[in-house]
This record gives C-alpha cells, sequence and structure tokens, in this order.
C-alpha cells in the first residue's frame, strides 16, 4: 500500500450486494497482507451472498448478524466501542436510504448510528439503482453528515457480465481512499467510543 493505515481494527459492515462475494478476498486481504483486525457484522440479506461461517473463520471472530436479545452484552455497542473504523461493505441502496435517515432497524444500520469511529460506505450496485435521484439524494445526505461515501468503480455485474455494476474499486483503493478521507476531514482514528446503554 502506498499510505500508512492510522487505524488497525475495522468493523466491516456487510449489506445484501452481489459485491458482498468478493468480502473473502477482501477480509483475507485486510487481515494477512494489510495486518489489520477485523470484525464482521452483516445484514440478513447479506449473509445470503456468503456465510457467516465462512467470514468467522477468515477473520478468526465470530461474525454477527443480529442483535441476540436476551444475552449479556450489546452488539452494536461492544464492537463499535473496539473499533476505529466501520467500513460498510459492500453498502446497499436500502442501507444507505437507512443510514441517511438515522434507521437503525438491523445491526448494521445499529453500529452505523452508535459509531464513534468514523463510517466509510462503499457502495454497490447497479449502475441504473446508483444514478436514481432517491439514491444520489441519500449519498449527499449522508456526505453532510460527515460520513465518507467511496466513489464507485464500474464494476463487472455478476448477473449480465457486462460493466453495468457500480462497485468495490478493491480493497487496497478503499482504504487508501478512507485515509485520504479521514486527513481531510481531520477525523481521527481510534475515537474512543463513549459508553452508553444505548
Ligand atoms: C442477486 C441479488 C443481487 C443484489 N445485488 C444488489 C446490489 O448489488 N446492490 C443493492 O443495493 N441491492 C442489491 N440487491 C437487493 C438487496 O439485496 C435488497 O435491497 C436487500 O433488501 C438489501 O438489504 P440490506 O440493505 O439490509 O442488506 C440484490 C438482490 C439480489 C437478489
Amino acid at each position: 500500500m502506498s499510505v500508512t493505515l492510522p487505524f488497525e481494527r475495522v468493523l466491516v459492515a456487510a449489506c445484501g450486494s452481489s459485491g458482498a462475494m468478493s468480502l473473502p478476498q477482501s477480509l483475507l486481504a485486510m487481515r494477512h497482507a494489510l495486518g489489520l483486525e477485523v470484525r464482521v457484522v452483516m445484514t440478513e440479506a447479506a449473509s445470503t451472498f456468503v456465510t457467516p461461517t465462512a467470514l468467522a473463520a477468515i477473520t478468526g471472530h465470530p461474525v454477527t448478524v443480529e442483535e441476540a436479545h436476551g444475552q449479556p452484552g450489546v452488539p452494536h455497542l461492544d464492537l463499535t466501542e473496539w473499533a476505529q473504523l466501520v467500513l460498510v461493505l459492500p453498502a446497499t441502496a436500502n442501507t444507505l436510504a437507512k443510514a441517511a435517515l438515522g434507521m437503525a432497524d438491523n445491526l448494521v444500520t445499529a453500529c452505523v448510528l452508535a459509531s464513534a469511529a468514523p463510517v466509510v460506505f462503499v457502495p454497490a450496485m447497479n449502475v441504473r439503482m446508483w444514478e436514481k435521484p432517491a439514491v444520489q439524494r441519500n449519498v449527499a445526505q449522508l456526505r453532510a453528515d460527515g460520513y465518507g461515501v467511496v466513489p464507485p468503480s464500474r464494476v463487472i455485474a455478476l448477473s449480465s457480465g457486462t460493466a453495468t455494476g457500480i462497485g468495490v474499486p478493491g480493497i487496497e483503493t478503499v482504504l487508501e481512499w478512507t485515509v485520504g478521507h479521514l486527513t481531510s476531514t481531520g477525523s481521527g482514528a481510534g475515537v474512543d467510543g463513549a459508553a452508553s446503554d444505548g
């Protein structure tokens, strides 16, 4: 990598895009090539594209899909207090919309809302979805609220084999963009989360 990463503990919050199928490669690179400690939460939809079992094996940590009510601990607080960066990877149109509204109806959106650490979204969807005013409005709102939104690249869409996808430009590019974003906004990584009962 051409930059030094100012964070070591990354919470990857995965959504139900076909881009989730490339998570194993991204997580392997983050853990072993880049030396990051990575934990994963995912939406129910994401867990249909790649299994929590696979991602737990790759990260060496349990992968949580939903908050377990009645269990000790509060996952959205425990995980975001641990994280120095929350990476919503990949981010669906649906989750971008929820986050822009401040919704917290699943573990991924609760982590976004609870995080004291910087949050960066990596959108992945069909280009027609990406270009819709509603999606662009939500992205503008997220940026105005201080979140990072990685400018997506054209990628091969799995359904057609053509370059009609908007997706993850490669994990190193994502992390390099994130470092630039943190520097330009002055958001230091490793912000301590404030404990609360939320
Ligand atoms: C095969 C398949 C591929 C999909 N790919 C995407 C995608 O790349 N981006 C996207 O925004 N939604 C995609 N969707 C739709 C999402 O899975 C759907 O909106 C879901 O509700 C997202 O939930 P989540 O945001 O909680 O993960 C896809 C659905 C299917 C069945």
